[in-house]
């Protein structure tokens, strides 16, 4: 037998019905106008949690917006082909949301006629929703009293209830949702949900909490204590792991190459020019004229190099040195590449790393 889950319960001197009652009139008051707070519809608050999760409301908004046209309803999402899903969310980063969420709108509209589900039971069953998703959509759309925890309100209760475990491991976000579900007032746990989230937006910012100004001032034990500022508390994450990688730009006349890259993993799907590891014992033209000539078939010749990209992921930080390279000869001997004309790109999805490569080859003298 395992362990069983330890039970957390609110302090006793915690006001849960004041507090309910002062954050939801403060957030009637006060809540911003977001283009997914515009009806309960259960696809596009789905939809709206996918792309909040890691990226800032701003950010969002004009994504949603051109999503939402393009694809309006679980049944477009689902017949759409992944490209024009992939090219919709291109910038967005975390490509595997969109991915994940094409295949959870195939599964709803084949195993559940298109209706998203409403129990936990099954809406955790959909791929990309965790608990957070899960909880944001039930109570969202469907008034279910389910906590909705990220890291915004977690920030909101380590202040609010004085707490101070590290919001960087796993077991805290249990512990945070088992005292959110009990302060969750059963018939508006979607606003409440949404008013936690807008406090930790508007209000208990993260370095500098507006506490003058918050709602639920007088809750707050941090706040008695003088220590919001100190709170949360947050484990350093791993800094992300520097990787070099060579870039080969090929053009063929008025053609340029690009490789779409494998079905499962970091940036799955997406197009760009292929890139590879360094080999220290060779010069990076010899080595990329070897290694496109074995992976693709080509021979080419390196003539160029392009001002060096970095993007840094949650985990990784990408140095790329980007050299152009002339076809001489040989045909493309894998299926995943391609040549195609610059006024083509538009209609391929790139990461943002070889956006700004096209934009420095846009940029090159002829
Ligand atoms: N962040 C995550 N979900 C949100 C929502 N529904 N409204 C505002 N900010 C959010």
């Amino acid at each position: 037998m395992g362990k069983a889950n330890p039970c957390y319960r609110l302090p006793d001197e915690f006001e849960v019905f004041g507090f309910h009652r002062d954050l939801l009139a403060w957030y009637d008051q006060q809540k911003r106008d977001l283009p997914w707070r515009i009806n309960r519809d259960p696809y596009r608050i789905w939809v709206s949690e996918v792309m909040l999760q890691q990226t800032r409301v701003e950010t969002v908004k004009p994504y949603y917006e051109n999503f939402m046209a393009r694809f309006p309803t679980v049944e477009a999402l689902a017949e759409a082909p992944e490209e024009e899903v992939l090219k919709a969310w291109e910038g967005l980063g975390y490509y595997s949301r969109a991915r994940n969420l094409q295949a959870a709108a195939r599964e709803v509209k084949e195993t559940y006629g298109g209706r998203i589900p409403d129990t936990p039971e099954q809406i955790a069953k959909l791929k990309g929703i965790g608990p957070y998703t899960a909880g944001a959509i039930l109570s969202i759309a469907y008034d279910k009293p389910v906590p909705a925890v990220d890291g915004n309100v977690m920030r909101v209760f380590s202040r609010l209830l004085l707490m101070d475990d590290d919001i960087a491991k796993p077991a805290t976000r249990k512990k945070f949702e088992q005292l959110v579900r009990q302060t969750i007032p059963p018939e508006r746990a979607g606003d409440f949900n949404q008013a936690l989230m807008e406090l930790g937006a508007l209000v208990c910012l993260p370095r500098t909490p507006q506490c003058l100004t918050c709602p639920v001032f007088d809750y707050c034990l941090a706040r008695k204590e003088g220590v919001q500022e100190m709170l949360p508390v947050k484990g350093k994450a791993k800094p992300p792991r520097p990787v070099e990688l060579l870039v080969a730009v090929i053009r063929r006349g008025e053609q340029w190459m690009i490789n779409k890259r494998p079905e499962e993993g970091l940036l799955a799907g997406l197009w760009e020019f292929p890139m590879f590891e360094p080999d220290r014992r060779l010069t990076h033209a010899e080595q990329l004229e070897d290694e496109v000539e074995k992976r693709f078939g080509l021979s080419v010749s390196v003539v160029d190099q392009l001002p060096q990209v970095q993007h840094t992921f949650s985990h990784l930080q990408w140095n790329l040195h980007v050299f152009v390279c002339e076809w001489l000869e040989g045909e493309l001997t894998v299926e995943s590449a391609r040549f195609v004309l610059p006024e083509e790109w538009k209609e391929y999805a790139f990461s943002k790393a070889h956006n700004r490569i096209i934009q420095h080859l846009s940029e090159m003298k002829p």
